[in-house]
């Protein structure tokens, strides 16, 4: 990786790999809220979240290591203040979390699997944005690798979502209402509003980023029953990007 002492990445750029490393590094933090849901009774979806689990967590260390390259501090010093920042919220997740989940039932894990593949949805589409703004080849030939490893996540989590929210009603409603109501551009519960909106302005600010927006939308509208919510583009609103 020494290219990166000869080409450094952007200011920008680095900026936006931050707040994505501190994301992927929190992943074993989100699957501790969603191993005390009916999700964790299903042995595909825990084979899954395992191997999930383990490359999100590779993604954070590569995201690092480039990072340390241009001379960021990184390391579990890093990762424990991002935790600790969270304060008593991130203490009740999992309690809150639990209580909810566990009234649903069943039904849950469609909203679970739903959420899960907008999330590697939206990932997917900030490491093409990424790779596309900054067009540096050693950065390109990482995020591709990794972007791989997204859709992968994509194709367990939409197949899942899709079959669920199908065969129930109610799991279709409950998917409705937790998104309208509960979802946020990936990250935006851990890191700082200015970081959310730095990230989205970079990746996208602009016609193009408005489109692929756009683009992310129209796939949540094929899940069944989530017609129109707009989740995304109604990001770029609330932070100002759009
Ligand atoms: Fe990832
Ligand atoms: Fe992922």
């Amino acid at each position: 990786m020494s290219l990166f002492e000869r080409q450094p990445l952007s200011d920008s750029a680095l900026r936006c790999l931050s707040y994505m490393s501190d994301v992927e590094t929190h992943t074993v933090c989100y699957l501790r809220d969603l191993l005390v849901t009916p999700s964790h009774a299903d042995p595909e979806v825990t084979v899954f979240l395992t191997m999930w689990n383990l490359e999100e967590y590779w993604h954070g260390e590569v995201l690092d290591e480039v990072l340390e390259r241009h001379g960021i501090r990184t390391g579990p010093e890093h990762t424990r203040a991002v935790r600790s920042r969270l304060g008593r919220s991130d203490r009740l997740a999992p309690i809150r979390q639990s209580l909810l989940a566990n009234l649903i039932g069943e039904d849950f894990v469609a909203t679970h699997m739903a959420w899960g593949a907008i999330n590697e949805w939206c990932a997917h589409s900030a490491y093409t944005r990424l790779i596309r703004s900054e067009n540096h080849p050693v950065l390109t030939e990482i995020l591709r690798r990794i972007a791989k490893q997204e859709t992968r996540h994509v194709a367990f989590y939409n197949s899942q979502a899709r079959e669920r929210l199908q065969r129930s009603k109610k799991a279709r409603r409950i998917a409705r209402l937790a998104l309208s109501l509960g979802w946020g551009i990936v990250g935006s519960t851990i890191m700082p509003p200015a970081e959310v909106k730095h990230m989205l302005t970079y990746l996208y600010g602009g016609e193009h980023g408005l489109a692929e927006a756009h683009k992310i939308d129209a796939k949540i509208d094929a899940l069944p029953g989530q017609q129109g919510l707009r989740l995304v583009e109604k990001e770029l609103v609330k932070y100002g990007v759009q």
